[in-house]
């Protein structure tokens, strides 16, 4: 019997099934919902690819993959024979036409819900939707889901938005954002909006300023092709980082339905102060990494330049690292700085969200470090999940001094014996017809208006990167970002807490 979240037969196409998302995230993913009976037993994936290649040859890449991503040694092989059998593998090129005659003979029942699942290069989104046209493969019950970066800039987002719109109603599209099925994102709603506690200080008048980080060590891997053409902002900063934002400074939804929290998020995209002009270069810091050391568990390993990395041009401009302040304009959030940071080959693998509240405007008590008397909510996302509260305690046999204190808010946890992948939870809800994690139309291009002056001003006047050594936490000019306005990043705050 199919356990809840699993109530229909579905088709899932899978497009780009060779490309490292799928191997890396969405076939584990499948895998795992399919073990915990989350996809229907009729329920059919056809992974489709370019590559020539067999069943048993893809079959054989995927396990590797799901084992890899999971540090296993083996599979359970009852459930993995199970899992095979519900895949279909599907030689197509998605730019002609034989493929989709191909798929069109395989997807016999034209009243189950298809979902197209676009793990391509969003160029190929508008070819794709309409050969799925032309081929009668769309029905009122079929479902695109996009990829990001959904575009390269707001001509070409918008471009796409219109092709899709031709074929696709607005509620069958669903643009994914992964960071958005993430449970410390989840956490966040919840602490926000089912505690009295926080509302109350969630503001200009307590908080001084909000960091957002994501720092990864990995380097572009053996995604060059995509990364040249992209870089850390229109891969990282324009999507995630701006979705962590809205999560952060969105007002109270009415609801937890799509609606409800698309509406908030937009209200907050459209609120964010342009940076423009001369702006740019005292705010926004475009880094790419040299040549450097990284810590491992075996010792310091040395990397390559990004320059040098395989497929890339000795002479690339790409953005491996971005930070940036911006400002909302609105009520709530008026003066109040949130720095947002990314990058690849960075110190450590890290997700945080940092809430900076105001000092006390009147201290009584001795500070050891002034820094160290506001008050601090961490909510970290990566690697371990978590939430930390930074308070002020008496120092133990000191007269009239504090001294910080940290509450460690991990969830209990009880009966969990694994956090779900965000994918997981994505294409659950792709398959279950919910779309409150996606992103609507007009908060893509919200997104795409505010980061397009930026890009422009890159391109136009040929800004090339700052240097940062791999390992480092980025370019010096990011430290310096927050030294002009008297803060520092939380890493060189940690020492303090
Ligand atoms: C993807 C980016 O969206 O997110 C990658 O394209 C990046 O460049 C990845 O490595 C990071 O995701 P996570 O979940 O591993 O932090």
């Amino acid at each position: 019997m199919p356990v809840s979240g699993a109530t229909e037969a579905f088709d899932l196409i899978l497009m780009g099934a060779n490309s490292d998302l799928a191997l890396r995230k969405l076939l584990p993913a499948l895998y795992h919902l399919f073990c915990d009976g989350r996809l229907h037993p009729q329920g059919r994936i056809w992974t489709a690819s370019r590559r020539a290649s067999t069943k048993s040859d893809y079959l054989a890449l995927c396990k590797t993959a799901i084992l890899e991503h999971d540090a296993l040694t083996s599979l359970n092989e009852a459930s993995w024979s199970k899992f095979s059998a519900y895949i279909g593998y599907l030689n197509i090129d998605f730019e002609k036409s034989q493929g989709y005659e191909k798929l069109h003979k395989k997807l016999a029942d034209p009243t189950r819900p298809r979902i197209f699942y676009c793990a391509l290069h969003s160029k190929l989104y508008p070819t794709i939707a309409q050969q799925l046209a032309s081929h009668d493969l769309i029905s009122e019950h079929s479902r695109i889901v996009l990829e990001k970066p959904i575009g390269s800039d707001y001509q070409s987002g918008a471009m796409i938005n219109r092709c899709m719109a031709a074929y696709f109603s607005e509620s069958q599209i669903f643009r994914i954002d992964h960071y958005l099925g993430k449970e410390t994102v989840q956490n966040l709603l919840a602490l926000r909006f089912a505690n009295s506690l926080f509302e109350h200080q969630w503001n200009q008048r307590y908080i001084d300023h909000i960091q957002i980080t994501i720092a990864e060590t990995i380097g572009v891997e053996k995604r060059a092709g995509f990364y040249e053409s992209t870089g850390a902002l229109r891969d990282m900063l324009q999507n995630h980082l701006l979705q962590l934002l809205c999560m952060t400074a969105m007002e109270p939804p009415a609801s937890l339905n799509a609606q409800a929290i698309r509406d908030e998020k937009v209200k907050v995209l459209n609120c964010l102060k342009p940076i423009t002009g001369s702006n740019i270069d005292e705010q926004v810091v475009r880094g790419q990494y040299e040549a450097g050391f990284m810590a491992t568990a075996d010792g310091n390993v040395a990397v390559h330049r990004y320059r040098d990395e395989p497929g890339v041009d000795e002479h690339s401009v790409t953005d491996t690292f971005v930070a940036l302040k911006v400002e909302i304009d609105n009520w709530r959030w008026a003066g109040v700085p949130f720095y947002l940071r990314t990058g690849k080959r960075l110190a450590q693998r890290s997700c945080e969200i940092v809430v900076q509240f105001k000092q006390v405007p009147h201290s009584i008590f001795a500070m050891q470090h002034k820094q160290t008397m506001a008050n601090k909510l961490v909510f970290r996302l990566q690697p371990d999940e978590g939430v930390r509260l930074q308070l002020c305690e008496k120092r133990i046999g000191h007269h009239q001094q504090v001294r910080p204190m940290t509450l460690s808010l991990k969830s209990s946890g009880a009966g969990v014996t694994r956090i779900p992948d965000a994918y997981e939870r994505l294409l659950a809800d792709v398959i279950n017809n919910n779309a409150t994690l996606f992103l609507r139309e007009d908060e893509l291009m919200a997104a795409w208006k505010w980061a397009d002056p930026i890009l422009q001003h890159w391109q136009n006047n040929d800004v090339k990167p700052e240097t940062y050594a791999a390992g480092s936490w980025g370019p010096a000019a990011a430290t310096l970002l927050l030294a002009k306005d008297g803060r520092l990043w939380e890493e060189n705050n940690d020492g303090l807490s």
